[in-house]
């Protein structure tokens, strides 16, 4: 079984982050995020909801730290809410932000749970005009770096800078359906360069604070396939490999970008200019490398309507390339195709483009989400979910994540550290609201009842099985 075959060592946790699952967003003093003022404006999310309330974990911690000591799971993966704890993006930390997470983590370590904590889960201080695509951004996020590295630095077991810098750049700022919701596609890479570089100023922060934990990015990797063998859709699925993996990996583990694929050299120019002396920083050496996987990419030349639910956008149609469907594969409630074994692949990438510099690796986010519903168990009436789908998704990709790296394949070099399960509660699906749940816990968003599914059950058994 399952927990018998994980390397000695190894971490299993739960993820979250803040504003999907905090609400209180106007409590303690909290300023307001880009994601704040994107979730008010009509026709942004899909169910036109905010996260003002979310899963109400701001106001139960207790609670949701006692389901993680009773999973057994060794870590507890969370984010700092940045515009908590600087309303303004500057300044002096706010106390009462401070408060909030010294007691998240005394809970942690009153439960015997481990904690990583993310500085920069997306929901950047409104304050900071222009965002990411504002450079100054990137001096802010390694001020408050600097400063919740010597607030927290003997605390937090382990530290990520930034969460998904390609979602980020892909979403929020080149096709808009994320906050802060622009449009300038391949105008957009300046806020990929000022997301790194925010990293490694934070990299240098937290060691400059003397942290205790080992520090980490997050990534979000796609294996890449041509929808077919023609010369134009391997061009197009190498300049999305480009765009969504490598443009965020290559300058963080290799020191600089990668070469724009022939043809699309134009298109690079924003990266092709940037100054050494960034990509210094930005490849500061890291401690481990953080690798959310959800599902790979088939890319076809020329626009069509996306594959995703959750992408529709006029710019996405303006693409020359798309997405589409795995017709070979079930999907998941997004739609996403389950396809455990390009965990594998990506895992064996990792392997393959970046050898010897790449630092233990830690699976940070995996995870489906499915319409999941509270019922009465027939012969005592206790609340059950039934998520077979979920527990057969986290089941094979834990299978094929421990094969690759015990396998003879390129994954055999990498020392995978630990996996992180996406999510431990049904949460704010950013633009997609309360429709897409991906809990192991129900969250009831009336009452906030929590309702462990068939999968927190499951995951308990492997955490104890080990
Ligand atoms: C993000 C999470 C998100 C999940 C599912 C990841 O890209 O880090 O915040 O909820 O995917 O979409």
């Amino acid at each position: 079984d399952l927990g018998s075959r994980l390397p000695a060592g190894f971490t299993l946790g739960v993820a979250t982050s803040a504003f999907q699952i905090e609400g209180a967003t106007h409590e303690g003093g909290r300023g307001e995020s880009v994601w704040d003022a994107f979730t008010s404006q009509p026709g942004r999310v899909v169910d036109g909801s905010t996260a003002d309330r979310a899963a109400d974990h701001y106001h139960r911690v207790p609670e949701d730290v006692e389901l993680m000591h009773d999973l057994g799971i060794d870590s507890y993966r969370f984010s700092f809410a940045w515009p908590r704890l600087q309303p303004e993006g500057k300044g002096s930390l706010k106390q009462a932000g401070v408060d909030f997470y010294e007691r998240l983590l005394d809970r942690l370590d009153a439960a015997g749970v481990a904690s990583m904590a993310t500085l920069f889960h997306w929901d950047t201080p409104n304050e900071l005009r222009g965002g990411w695509f504002n450079r100054d951004t990137a001096q802010r996020f390694g001020d408050f770096a600097l400063q919740m590295g010597e607030r927290f630095g003997d605390r937090v077991g382990s530290w990520v800078t930034v969460n998904e810098p390609a979602t980020v750049t892909l979403e929020g700022y080149a096709l808009g359906v994320h906050a802060p919701g622009a449009s300038r596609l391949f105008n957009a890479l300046p806020a990929a360069h000022h997301q790194l570089l925010g990293h490694g100023l934070a990299v240098q922060a937290l060691r400059a604070a003397d942290v205790t934990g080992p520090i980490g990015i997050v990534n979000v990797h796609s294996p890449v396939v041509p929808a077919s063998g023609s010369e134009a859709d391997a061009a197009f699925a190498s300049l999305f490999d480009v765009l969504h993996n490598r443009i965020f990996a290559d300058p963080v583990l290799l020191g600089r970008y990668p070469v724009a694929p022939e043809g699309f050299e134009p298109l690079f120019s924003a990266l092709a200019d940037v100054d050494p002396a960034d990509l210094l920083v930005i490849s500061e050496k890291l401690d481990f490398y953080g690798l959310n996987y959800y599902a790979p990419s088939k890319i076809a030349a020329g626009s069509g309507a996306p594959a995703t639910p959750d992408g529709a956008s006029a710019a996405m149609a303006s693409l020359p390339f798309h997405l589409e469907a795995w017709p070979e594969f079930p999907v998941t409630g997004f739609g996403w195709p389950i396809a455990p074994e390009f965990l594998g692949t990506a895992l064996d990438d990792l392997a393959t483009r970046y050898g010897d510099v790449l630092p233990p690796v830690v699976i940070t986010e995996n995870g489906a989400s499915f319409a999941d519903a509270v019922t009465l168990d027939p012969d005592d009436g206790t609340p059950r979910v039934h998520d077979g789908a979920r527990i057969d998704y986290l089941a094979a990709h834990l299978d094929a994540a421990v094969r690759a790296v015990s396998g003879g394949g390129a994954a055999s070099v990498i020392d995978l550290r630990g996996y992180y399960v996406w999510s431990l509660l049904d949460n704010f699906e950013w633009a997609a609201g309360y429709t897409q749940r991906f809990g192991l816990v129900h969250v009831d968003f009336d009452d906030f009842t929590r309702t462990p599914k068939d999968s927190y059950h499951w995951l308990r058994r492997v955490a104890e099985s080990r």
